[in-house]
């Protein structure tokens, strides 16, 4: 009798695992918008595609660190003291300068804060940025084209045999 109660424990205790382990699977991180409206209406089509300017220029952290970087202000300005100094957009790209208030820029892609992901990582197996974030040299505006779950990262790193022990992600 003991040892009947013991094997129902257990098979139902293995059996919520599994449930567990399936939800958190295809539980999406981010439920965010995809495509939110930005305070400026910076295009990287034009910046990235059209102009070429390189992505690493304004994402200067992302083969040495784990955040890629979004660019300060003093980036922009660089260019923008002098091109298109009369248009709306610029002029308010100015006055956020003129105010030393950084633009508070909507993130599209963020991770828990119990997840770790290193960039420099990832760019050191030469993955490539559009493998990730998509033809963002095409985007007018960024849009998130993947669901950040915890099965998409395990999947790759299958395919790469790279860690998937937890604690490679989870510190
Ligand atoms: C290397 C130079 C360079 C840098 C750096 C740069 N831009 Fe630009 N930007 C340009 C050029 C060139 C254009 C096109 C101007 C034109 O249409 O004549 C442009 C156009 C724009 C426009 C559209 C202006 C309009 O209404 O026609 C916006 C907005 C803009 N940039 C924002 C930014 C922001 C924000 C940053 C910093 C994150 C930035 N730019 C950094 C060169 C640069
Ligand atoms: C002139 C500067 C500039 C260049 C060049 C540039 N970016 Fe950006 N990037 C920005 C700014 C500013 C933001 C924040 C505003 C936004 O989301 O559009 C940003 C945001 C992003 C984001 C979204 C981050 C998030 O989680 O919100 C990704 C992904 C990205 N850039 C990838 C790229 C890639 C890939 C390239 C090269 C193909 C590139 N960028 C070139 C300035 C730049
Ligand atoms: C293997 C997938 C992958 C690759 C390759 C990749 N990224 Fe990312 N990127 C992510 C993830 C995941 C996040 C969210 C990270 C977080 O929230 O901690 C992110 C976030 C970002 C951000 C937001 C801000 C920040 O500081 O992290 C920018 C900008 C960005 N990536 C740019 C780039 C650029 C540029 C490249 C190529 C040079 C690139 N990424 C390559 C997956 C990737
Ligand atoms: C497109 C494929 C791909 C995706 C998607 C991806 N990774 Fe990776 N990841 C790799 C590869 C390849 C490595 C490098 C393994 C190596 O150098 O040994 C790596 C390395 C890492 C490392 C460092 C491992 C170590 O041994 O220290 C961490 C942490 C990591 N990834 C976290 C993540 C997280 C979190 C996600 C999802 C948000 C993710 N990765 C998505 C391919 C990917
Ligand atoms: C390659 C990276 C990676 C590895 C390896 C990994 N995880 Fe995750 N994990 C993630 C990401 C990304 C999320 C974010 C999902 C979310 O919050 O919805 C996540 C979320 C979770 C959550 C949900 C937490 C929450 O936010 O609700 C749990 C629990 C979890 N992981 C457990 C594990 C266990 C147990 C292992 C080992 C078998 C593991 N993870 C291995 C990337 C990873």
């Amino acid at each position: 009798m003991k040892r009947v109660v013991i094997i129902v424990a257990a098979v139902f205790l293995a059996g919520m695992l599994a449930a567990a382990l399936a939800l958190i699977y295809h539980l999406p991180i981010d439920t965010r918008d995809p495509s939110p409206v930005q305070p400026l209406a910076f295009s990287h089509r034009l910046h990235a595609g059209d102009y070429r300017i390189p992505c690493r220029f304004c994402h200067r952290g992302v083969d040495s660190a784990r955040p890629a970087g979004i660019p300060p202000l003093a980036t922009c300005q660089a260019c923008h003291l002098y091109i298109a100094a009369d248009r709306p957009e610029i002029i308010k790209l100015l006055d956020y300068m003129k105010r030393q208030e950084p633009i508070a820029w909507v993130r599209v892609y963020a991770l828990p804060e119990h997840v770790s992901f290193p960039h420099m990582m990832h760019l050191r197996a030469k993955l490539d940025c559009v493998l990730c974030h998509g033809d963002v040299a095409g985007m007018e505006r960024i849009t998130r084209g993947i669901k950040l779950q915890m099965g998409w990262c395990l999947g790759c790193h299958r395919e790469h045999q790279a860690s998937i022990d937890c604690w490679t992600c989870h510190i």
